[in-house]
């Protein structure tokens, strides 16, 4: 039988210093700073963003493929100044196979201080233990150092190369293709 995830509305992670949330209209602003910032989408999979209208688009969608159960996305907040410092998700979901992919971005004003490693070591326990998935990917720009240091923390192992894979802006860049293996609980026929 093939398995939906289903996300509740108001799931609430914590760790010590933060909180990892859906995010509300209220936060396009902080949000679309994040996504605008060259520095932060320096490798993702599309240009800065140039307009607040593109944060409420986003937030939107990302709200009602969440509640379809297509993914999972989350603002990551500071517990003590409820600042929105970034996002954690998890999206191409394969449900028979437990396995889905995750994605992430702190704020540049939010790195080095070990907010993405508690931000991701929280969610991951979540994917894990709430919805008992079995494998986890990640797609990363080889040349982006700070992100593989981040998946090699949490036990990430680079499992291949695929070559010219994106083409942003023009320019063409690999991807670096990384896996986590969660547990090894046999899979339901
Ligand atoms: C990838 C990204 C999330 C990594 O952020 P980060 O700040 O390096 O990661 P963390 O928050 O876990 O911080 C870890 C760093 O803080 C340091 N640090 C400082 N105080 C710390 C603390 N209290 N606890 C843990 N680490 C701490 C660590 O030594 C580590 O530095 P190092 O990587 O030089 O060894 C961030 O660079 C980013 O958002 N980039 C832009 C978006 C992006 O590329 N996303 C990934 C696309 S695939």
């Amino acid at each position: 039988m093939t398995r939906m995830y289903s996300f509740p509305a108001d799931l609430c992670l914590e760790s010590p210093r933060l909180q990892l949330r859906p995010m509300v209209p209220e936060d396009a602003e902080a949000w679309f700073a994040i996504m605008a910032d060259p520095q932060v989408m320096r490798y993702w999979n599309h240009g800065p963003w140039q307009a607040l209208a593109e944060a409420q688009a986003a937030l939107a969608e990302d709200r009602n493929a969440c509640a379809a159960g297509q993914m999972l996305k989350l603002g990551i907040y500071r517990r003590d100044n409820g600042e929105l410092i970034g996002m954690t998700q998890l999206f191409n979901l394969d449900p028979t196979s437990r396995r889905g992919e995750i994605g992430y971005c702190l704020a540049s004003t939010a790195q080095g201080r070990g907010f993405m490693d508690e931000a991701l070591t929280c969610f991951i326990d979540y994917l894990a233990h709430g919805l008992h998935l079995r494998r986890l990917e990640a797609e990363i720009d080889p040349r982006n150092h700070g992100s593989a240091r981040t998946l090699e923390r949490q036990g990430f192992v680079l499992e291949g190369l695929l070559r010219q894979r994106w083409c942003v802006a023009g320019e063409l860049s690999d991807s670096g293709l990384y896996g986590l293996l969660l547990d090894q609980a046999p899979l339901e026929g």
